[in-house]
């Protein structure tokens, strides 16, 4: 089986398992703590009344409802995922806008041809393709000649303390990660510009632009501490690290995740930094 066959394999099976089941059950609350982000990116994306587009990975379809509100009832919006729960709840969302869809399947795999949209975007939804090169050629594939890609990801995780400082309050107890392979898919695969750049023009974009975009993120989302602390364990790397882990070490390591964050913890909730890439390209012809 080749490394790319592998990964793609690896994060099918994440997403309809553990991470797909977090993000079903957790969504409101992932929203809200991603909230200073999305309005950024569809700002960036700038969907026009009438267009056509897609939503890649677009999960419980937070992106894909205010982008349909966006284009209005003469223009489309199409969510495609590889999640059978997130894309079912994206689906519920979806019902009172008939001018979406929602298409299960590997972005990478899919038919897209006869999407023709103008706009494609994304929030966090391209860094898990095992064969990136492919993967964009095939989601190129659905853009009209001159069709814009615009998406979030995230930076390096040195630049995103909300994910490293429970990282490693959890090193503190769980072995550390192996380091990630140079094409290993995951929420950091895009953080280097040079590796975004090559992977997208070979696959018939345009050299993209990146705009920083610097936030901060509440982990607790409108709950108390105890919830930041939770949810710190079950997203990212942190998450990963305690994957399978026995339940002292798990104790152990949830009682570090609290002290990293107590100096974090305000009236407003459980403020971290975090660092994003907006990126924008276009399909060439
Ligand atoms: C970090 S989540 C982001 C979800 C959503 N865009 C959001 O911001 O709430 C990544 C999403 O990418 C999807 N995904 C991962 N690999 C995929 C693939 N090969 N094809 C389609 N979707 C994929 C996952 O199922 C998941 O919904």
């Amino acid at each position: 089986m080749t490394p790319a066959r592998t990964f793609n394999d690896e994060q099918r099976a994440r997403w309809n398992g553990i991470d797909g089941e977090y993000w079903t059950r957790q969504n409101e609350r992932l929203d809200r703590t991603l909230a200073p982000i999305t309005g950024p990116l569809l700002a960036f994306a700038a969907a026009r009344v009438g267009s056509t587009i897609i939503d890649v990975g677009c999960g419980c379809g937070a992106t894909t409802v205010e982008l349909a509100r966006m284009v209005g009832p003469s223009g489309r919006v199409t969510g495609i995922d590889i999640s059978e729960a997130m894309l079912g709840l994206a689906k519920q969302r979806l019902r009172e806008y008939p001018n979406t869809a929602c298409l299960l399947g590997d972005a990478a795999e899919l038919g897209l041809r006869d999407l023709r949209a103008e706009l494609m975007v994304s929030r966090f939804g391209v860094m898990f393709f095992g064969d990136p090169v492919a993967a964009f050629s095939n989601l190129r594939s659905g853009l009209v000649p001159g069709g814009r890609l615009r998406f979030a990801c995230w930076r390096s995780i040195h630049e995103n303390p909300w994910l490293q400082i429970p990282l490693e309050a959890v090193y503190k107890h769980a072995p550390r990660l192996p380091k990630p392979q140079p094409e290993e898919p995951g929420p950091f695969a895009f953080a280097d510009p040079a590796r975004v750049t090559r992977t997208l023009t070979l696959a018939g974009f345009t050299t993209p632009s990146f705009t920083p975009l610097d936030v901060r993120l509440d982990l607790a989302a409108g709950g108390g501490f105890e919830e930041a602390v939770f949810h710190a364990s079950q997203v990212g790397p942190a998450k990963r690290a305690l994957t399978g882990q026995p339940d002292e070490v798990r104790a152990a390591a949830i009682e570090s995740i609290r002290c990293s964050l107590t100096p974090y913890a305000s009236t407003t909730g459980v403020e971290l930094a975090a660092a994003v890439w907006l990126v924008a390209a276009e399909r060439t012809d």
